[in-house]
Formats: C-alpha cells, structure tokens, sequence
C-alpha cells in the first residue's frame, strides 16, 4: 500500500469520525424533542460521545514518530480517566433519584466547564496559543468554562441542601462587577503581555492562576445570592456558558466535534433559559438579580371561602363514578414517588369507563420535562399525556381534575392578580372542572411561596396525605367497589 495515503489514514479518520460524532449529536437532539423518541435521542447522542472520544485516540497516529512515546503514556492515562470516570457516572446515574436530576445536571454541568478552563489552562501555561485571536478566544473560553464549573458547583450545594440560605449583602452586585472586572482586565493583560505589549509585574504563571482564581471567585459570587428555587434556571444559563467555553475551546484546538458540540449545547442551553424564563412569565435577568419566592413582598388579595377536607376513600369513589377526569401532576409527586401508584389509580379508573388525561405544565416540578419523564417511567402512554396548550380547554367540560402535589401551575392568580409573582404564568385551568381534588400534605406552599386561591374555591376539597399514601388509599376504596378489575 501505499506510504502516504497510509500516513493520511489517521486524519482521515478523525475527519469522518468529527462528521459521524456531529451527526449524531444532532439527531440525537433531534429525538430529544418529543417525549415518543427521547430516550433513544439520548442514547444516539451517547454513541456520538463515543464515537468522539475514541477519535481522539486517533491523533495518537497522526504526530511524528519522536513524540509517540509520550503520547503512549498520555493515551494511559486518558483511559485511566475514562474508566473511572465512566464507571462514577454509571453508578451515579443508576442511584440518582428522580428528584435529585437536577443537583446531578448542575455537577455534570460543572464538570463540562471545568474540561473547558483545563483545555484553556493547558494552551496556556504551555504557551501553545499561536497570535492575538487564538490567545483571547481561549482565555475566553476559559473564564466562561472557569466561572461555569465554580458556579455550577454552587448551584449543586444550594440544591442538596448543603448550601441552606442565599448569602445576599449590600453592595453585591458592585462586588460582583469588581471582581469580573478584575478578571478581563488579568486577561487583558496577559494577551498585551503576549504581545510584547506590556510588562507583566508578575510572571506569566501567576497571571494565568490569578486569571483563573479571579474567574472561580465570579461564578462563587454570581450564584451565592440567588434562590435555591431559582438555581435549575440559574443551572441552564451555566449549560448554555458551558457549551460557548467548550466550541471557543474547540476552535482554539481546531477540533470540529468540540466546536459543533459545544454550538449545540450553547444554543440549546440559551434556549432552554429562555422557554422557562418564558413559561414562569419571568426574564432571566429577573431570575439572576432579584430573589424571586423567598423574599416576596407580595400581599396576595383577600382569599374567600375556606379549606374543605375529604378523606382519600371518599375522593377515589368519587373519581371511579365521572365519566371524564384530568390528572395535574406537580413536583409533590415527583418527591412522593406515587407515579406507579397514580397510574394503577388510572387504570382502575377507565376499567370502570372514566376517560382520563394528564395535563402537564412546561415548569411542573423542578426541571424540564420533569413530569413528562415520571409518568413515562411508570408506563403512562404519550397519547394519553398532554401538554398545557393542547388540554386548557377540556378543563371546563371536565367533571374531576385531580391536582396531585402541584400547586403554582394551577394557581388562578396568574389570570388575575396583577400582584402576585406568577402574574402572567400561563397556568392550567383546574379550577375550571366540575369538581377538583388537590393532594397535597398540609398548608405548604409551592415553588413561589404563595397562597393558591383554588384550593379554596367552592367546587375544590383537599385530600390531605403524602401523594403515594393518599393514592393507596384510593386504590383501595375503588377496589372495595368490586367493580371491574384494570386491564
Ligand atoms: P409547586 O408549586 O412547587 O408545589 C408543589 C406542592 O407539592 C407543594 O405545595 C407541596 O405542598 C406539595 N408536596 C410536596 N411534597 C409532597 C408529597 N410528598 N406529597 C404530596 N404533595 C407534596 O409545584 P408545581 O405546581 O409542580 O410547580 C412548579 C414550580 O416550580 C413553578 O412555580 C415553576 O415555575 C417552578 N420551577 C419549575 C422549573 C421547571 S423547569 N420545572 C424550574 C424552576 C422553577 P405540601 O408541602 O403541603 O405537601
């Protein structure tokens, strides 16, 4: 065979293996969209990961024979690092409990900006940047990447109670600016340094660690004063800085799969922050700068009517007599885990001939898609889930809807107090149906820390308990009906 096209054979399999990892990504993001073909999107998203990763085995054969030697050893100890890492995030992902997703995505997050400052790190302290453009594109990724990671891992304590209270003073924003500030005029300095342009009062090195110290302090101090609530959005807008260090970085190393990667994860991130910005009727700079729920001033209008318990028994026979029920699932569910239970309630249901939907709210729970992932994993079938948009409507010819652990989704002051923080929220109309049942454990509030003029409307009754027991209950009392058994 021939030599040279023997020599080009690396290249070209990096080349095809960059083109097959970025088609596969996007399709995998692709099927992403709807809830039918999600979990394939993210297993052909996930042979895309690999086949990047073992492309990059392939720069190995593409350097000169003098530097195998050290690429030998650089090869061991990436595998070292893939095994382990592989077999932390194998164990973790199986033990994650569903409500705990989020703390997980934070750290994945951070962990995807902390490779992007590594890459900016290395470029540097090696001195590998060659000219002014390259040399400023990585010390941008790498304060974005640097400022991701410590902000990432801030969300992660705030959201696994590590971090109970947001840490708010007078003047914090100024600091904050200061301390950012503080950081592209480092970063300023090292490219004019480079340049020949200016004299560094320190070395190199320590500009590059100050740089990078500065960089962690901003992500520290951006994520400290803001609400734990508010940290899964907080959480996107570090994704969407993520994937902007990791294509700069991708483009410093002319790597195209990090930079189509990076792209993709940077826009989908942008747009993630935006949609539930959007469906909490709130704008991001609102979610980073004010302290939404904790602090609310809101005095809510004057709630007429009163509380009106029934018992889980009661509720359940209830349901199995109506010919058309919705069910609202909220995040109480998630925390409850009564998924399994609420569909073998379901089932009981439409033996007996009940036509039953789900109504799912874009920012029910705590992260995207929340809901639509618990029902799924308890075997609910997609034609039977829908989203706000398509069932709002069905509400007012509905008999029952069943309100179990939701609360600021179906609360009516989003239509009509102009006070309150949700003001605006597009919100199921539970209220609308014939009869509501709301399962909740006592007087808690919801993620916006307000009353819910709903539950004390005159056609809703509150069916006290932890949503899994109360559904077993449920099941029960319609099972004591002896009534035909669910297929
Ligand atoms: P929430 O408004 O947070 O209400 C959840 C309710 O569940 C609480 O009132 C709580 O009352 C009840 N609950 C908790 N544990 C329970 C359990 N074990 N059994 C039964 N009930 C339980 O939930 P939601 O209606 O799903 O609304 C989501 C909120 O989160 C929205 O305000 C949304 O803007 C916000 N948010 C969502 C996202 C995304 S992307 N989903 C991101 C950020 C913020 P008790 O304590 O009385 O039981």
């Amino acid at each position: 065979m021939d030599i040279s096209l023997l020599a080009s054979l690396p290249s070209l399999g990096i080349g095809a293996a960059d083109l097959a990892a970025a088609f596969l990504f996007m399709y995998g993001l692709h099927r992403m969209a709807s809830p039918v073909t999600a979990s394939s999107g993210v297993f052909v998203a996930g042979i895309g990961m690999a086949v990047a990763v073992l492309a990059s085995f392939l720069y190995a054969f593409d350097v000169d024979s003098a530097a195998r030697p050290q690429l030998w050893v650089n090869i061991g100890l990436a595998v070292v690092a893939l095994a382990l890492g592989g077999c932390v995030a194998w164990w973790a992902g199986h033990k994650v409990a569903m409500t705990a997703m989020p703390q997980m995505v934070a750290i994945y997050n951070g962990m995807g900006g902390g490779a992007a400052g590594a890459i900016a790190s290395v470029e540097l302290f090696g001195a590998k940047t060659d000219g002014v453009t390259a040399l400023v594109v990585t010390l941008l990724g790498g304060v974005i990447g640097a400022v991701s990671l410590s902000g990432s891992l801030i969300a992660w304590a705030k959201l696994d109670g590590v971090i109970k209270k947001p840490l708010r003073f007078k003047g914090q924003q100024v600091v904050n600016g200061l301390v950012l500030l503080a950081t592209l005029t480092v970063g300023a300095a090292i490219v004019a340094a480079g340049e020949g342009a200016l004299a560094l009062p320190l070395s190199t090195a320590a500009a590059i660690y100050l740089f990078f110290g500065l960089a962690l302090v901003v992500g520290i101090l951006m994520t400290l004063p803001i609400g734990g609530a508010d940290m899964p959005v907080v959480i996107s807008i570090f994704n969407a800085c993520t994937g902007l260090a990791v294509g700069l970085e991708g483009f410093v190393l002319q790597n195209p799969t990090l930079m189509i990667a990076g792209m993709l994860v940077g826009a989908a991130g942008l747009l993630l922050t935006l949609l539930m910005a959007k469906a909490m009727n709130r704008s991001v700079s609102n979610v980073v700068f004010s302290n939404f729920g904790e602090t609310s001033k809101h005095k809510p209008s004057k709630i007429k009517g009163e509380l009106k318990p029934t018992q889980p028994g009661d509720a359940g026979i209830a349901m199995r007599y109506v010919a058309s029920a919705i069910i609202v699932p909220g995040y109480g569910l998630a925390v409850s885990q009564g998924q399994g239970k609420l569909f073998e309630f379901v089932k009981l249901l439409q033996a007996g001939g009940v036509s039953v939907k789900f109504a799912v709210h874009p920012v029910a729970g705590r992260m995207p898609g929340q809901m639509d992932v618990l029902l799924a994993e308890a075997g609910v079938p997609y034609d039977m889930i829908f989203q706000l948009e398509d069932i709002n409507d069905d509400f007012k010819t509905t008999d029952v809807t069943l309100v179990i652990g939701a609360n600021d989704v179906v609360n009516p002051a989003a239509r009509t107090d102009k006070a309150s923080p949700i003001y605006g929220m597009p919100i199921l109309n539970a209220d609308q149906a014939k009869q509501v049942f709301v399962v909740k454990r006592g007087d808690g509030k919801g993620y916006a820390g307000i009353v819910n003029a709903l539950f004390y409307g005159d056609n809703c009754n509150m069916v006290y308990g932890d949503a899994q027991a109360v559904l077993i209950k449920m099941i029960e009392a319609v099972r004591g009906l002896g009534l035909p058994a669910a297929a």
